[in-house]
C-alpha cells in the first residue's frame, strides 16, 4: 500500500499550497512538477485538505470519516460560525455521569463514538489506538467483578504495614500512597460489589477500553485525547460517560485482566463507562483556583 499521497498531474496546477503546508517536507516543486519525495510521510492529509483542485489522493492508506446514527456533512468552522461562548458551553456541558439508566447502548452508537475518537490528534499522527468494547450490563458486571478481585488482593497487601514499608525499595511509595488515598474507597466498593452494586462502572451498560502498543511517539496522550472525543460526542448523542481510572490502573497492573481482553502486549490508556444518563445537571462545574505565571 502506498503510504504517501498520489498526485493527479492532470489536476495539479502547481499552486504550491500542499508544499507549504506539509510538515515533513515530503512535497516539492521541481522543474514544473510536483514531486512526492521519499521522506517519511506521516499521512496527516494536510496536503489533501488544502488542495483546491482535488489533485491529491491516498488510495487505501486513508479513508473518510463516516457516521451511521446521525446526519453528518463536513463543514470547516471558524470564529465567524461559532462563538467562544458557544464553545465553552459545548465543552462545559459534558459532565462525568455516575448514574445510568438500564437502557442498553446500540453497537452502532459505540461505533460512531469510536469513529469520532480517531479524529483526535496523535503524536506524529501515528493513530495507534485500539478499542475493546464490552456492551451489555452482564459483560460489564462480570468485568467489574474481575477488577474487584484484583483490588481485593491489592487491598490485602496495602493493609499490612510491614508489606507497605517493605515494598518501598521495589515500588517507591506507591503502596503507601495507595493505602493513604484509595484503600478505604476501594474497601467500600468491594463490600458494595458483594451486595450487587457496581461502584466501579456506576452501573453503566457499556464500557469502551482504549489501548495501544507503546511504539507510537505519545501513546498515552493520544489515547487520552481519543477518550475525550468520545466523552464529548456521547454527551451530544444523549449519552453520559465517565472515565474510570481505577479500571485503567487495574488493567495495567494485572496481566490476567489484560489477557482476558486479549490485549496482553498493550498499555491501557482509558476506560470509559457509557450509558443513558440518569442525572441532569443544572449548572456548570465550579473549579479550584490555579497557578499561572507569565514569564
Ligand atoms: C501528544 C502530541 C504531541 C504532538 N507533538 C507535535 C510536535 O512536537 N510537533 C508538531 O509539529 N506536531 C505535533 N503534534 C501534532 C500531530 O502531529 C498532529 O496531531 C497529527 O499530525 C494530526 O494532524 P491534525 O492534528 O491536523 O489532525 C502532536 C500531537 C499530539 C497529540
Ligand atoms: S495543492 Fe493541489 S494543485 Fe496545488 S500544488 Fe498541491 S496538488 Fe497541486
Ligand atoms: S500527508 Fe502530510 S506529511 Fe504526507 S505529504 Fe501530505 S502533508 Fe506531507
Amino acid at each position: 500500500m502506498e503510504e504517501r499521497p498520489i498526485i493527479d498531474e492532470k489536476k495539479c496546477t502547481l499552486c504550491g499550497r500542499c508544499v507549504f503546508v506539509c510538515p515533513k517536507e515530503v512535497l516539492s516543486i521541481e522543474n514544473k512538477k510536483l514531486i512526492v519525495n521519499e521522506n517519511d510521510c506521516m499521512l496527516c492529509s494536510h496536503c489533501y485538505d488544502v488542495c483546491k483542485f482535488n489533485a491529491v489522493s491516498f488510495q487505501d492508506a486513508l479513508r473518510n470519516i463516516k457516521f451511521d446514527t446521525f446526519k453528518y456533512k463536513e463543514k470547516i468552522l471558524g470564529p465567524k460560525d461559532v462563538t467562544p461562548q458557544e464553545i465553552v458551553n459545548i465543552f462545559r456541558s459534558r459532565r462525568s455521569i455516575r448514574r445510568f439508566k438500564e437502557e442498553e447502548v446500540g453497537d452502532d452508537v459505540v461505533r460512531d463514538l469510536i469513529e469520532f475518537a480517531v479524529t483526535a490528534p496523535s503524536g506524529s499522527n501515528c493513530q495507534e489506538w485500539e478499542f475493546v468494547v464490552l456492551n451489555g450490563r452482564e459483560k460489564v458486571w462480570n468485568f467489574a467483578v474481575s477488577i474487584r478481585d484484583f483490588f481485593m488482593k491489592i487491598n490485602k497487601l496495602a493493609k499490612n504495614p510491614i508489606i507497605r514499608y517493605l515494598s518501598v525499595p521495589f515500588m517507591g511509595k506507591a503502596l503507601i500512597n495507595y493505602y493513604r488515598d484509595h484503600y478505604e474507597t476501594v474497601e467500600m466498593a468491594i463490600k458494595e460489589s458483594y451486595q450487587g452494586r457496581d461502584l466501579l462502572f456506576h452501573g453503566a451498560p457499556c464500557i469502551i477500553i482504549i489501548h495501544s502498543s507503546m511504539d507510537g511517539s505519545t501513546p498515552i496522550e493520544d489515547g487520552t485525547y481519543a477518550a475525550y472525543n468520545i466523552c464529548m460526542l456521547a454527551h451530544y448523542m444523549g449519552y453520559g460517560t465517565c472515565l474510570i481510572g481505577f479500571a485503567v490502573e487495574a488493567l495495567n497492573r494485572s496481566p490476567e485482566l489484560k489477557e482476558a481482553l486479549d490485549i496482553s502486549d498493550n498499555r491501557v490508556h482509558a476506560v470509559i463507562a457509557l450509558g443513558k444518563p440518569d442525572v441532569k445537571f443544572l449548572k456548570h462545574s465550579l473549579r479550584k483556583d490555579y497557578a499561572v505565571e507569565f514569564l
